[in-house]
């Protein structure tokens, strides 16, 4: 995939690559990031971190044609107004979206110009998905859950949960819509949206994509937008930014 703004029907997603080494010649990260990039104890979610937040500023200010340093970004949540909320451009002023999600191996940010929300999920991280299976599924998706032989139910109970969480960071509402109040297409099937039986608003028409990031993961990529948008995936050219952000100074 060229290294150029995704166009008015295309999103892309764009992996970053884990691990220190890749980014500590980027010095970009406002106070803030830096301080939460010190409080994680795990080094493994430092890296996931650091990987995201200098990521998307690296990509989104050359896109912007700004410093990454010179972004800025807004969080509020849509329903307590804390800052826990989906995250935004406020500078400069820009119409592409975007969404970054962390898990395992995968670091990865979609870029957009309507609504985009992506998410990979570790299939193999020990969860206990029986468990957390009422609070995931709605009735009729636990009904067909059920009578999965086990060897499959594992993946598919994360093949929803992919599904669900790309949908709620598209529409901003994270987990204060309750995912079991959304009911998905069966992860078999090409994905959509069902049903959406939660009190809060879906703000437009939600494109659903299966993103293949392979063996021990799921992942997907939801757009909110009533016209087709074309998902492009790559992995980030980091050498054709490092090159674009040391001439710039
Ligand atoms: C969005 C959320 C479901 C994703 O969690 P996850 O699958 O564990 O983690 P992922 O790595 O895939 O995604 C995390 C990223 O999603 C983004 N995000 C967080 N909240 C978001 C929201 N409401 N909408 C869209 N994106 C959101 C952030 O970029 C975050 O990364 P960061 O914290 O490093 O900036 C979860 O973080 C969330 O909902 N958090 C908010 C808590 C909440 O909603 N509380 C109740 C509201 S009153």
């Amino acid at each position: 995939m060229e290294l150029a703004p995704p166009t008015a029907d295309e999103c892309q997603v764009w992996r970053l690559p884990i691990g220190a080494e890749h980014w500590r010649d980027f010095d970009v990260l406002d106070e803030g990031e830096r301080a939460r990039h010190r409080r994680f104890r795990r080094s493994a979610d430092r890296d996931r971190y650091q990987a995201a937040h200098v990521g998307v500023r690296l990509l989104l200010g050359h896109y912007l044609g700004v410093h990454p340093a010179e972004l800025r970004f807004s969080r509020h949540c849509r329903h307590c107004g804390a800052g826990h909320g989906k995250p935004t451009v406020a500078y400069p002023a820009t119409k592409w979206e975007f969404s970054v999600t962390h898990s395992g191996d995968w670091v990865a940010v979609a870029v957009a110009s309507v609504p985009v929300g992506l998410d990979v999920q570790e299939t193999t991280d020990g969860t206990d998905v029986v468990a957390l299976s009422t609070a995931v599924l709605s009735p009729a998706e636990l009904r067909w859950w059920r009578e999965r032989p086990a060897e499959d139910a594992r993946r598919a109970f994360f093949g929803y949960w992919a599904r669900k969480e790309a949908l709620l960071k598209a529409t901003g509402h994270g987990l204060a819509v309750p995912m079991n109040t959304v009911t998905l297409s069966p992860p078999e099937e090409p994905a959509r949206l069902v049903d959406w039986a939660a009190d809060r608003p879906l703000d437009g028409p939600a494109q659903l994509s299966d993103l293949d990031a392979g063996p021990g993961y799921t992942a997907a990529v939801a757009l909110l937008s009533p016209l087709p948008v074309r998902i492009t995936r790559a992995e980030l050219p980091l050498g054709v930014i490092a090159a674009a952000h040391t001439s710039a100074g």
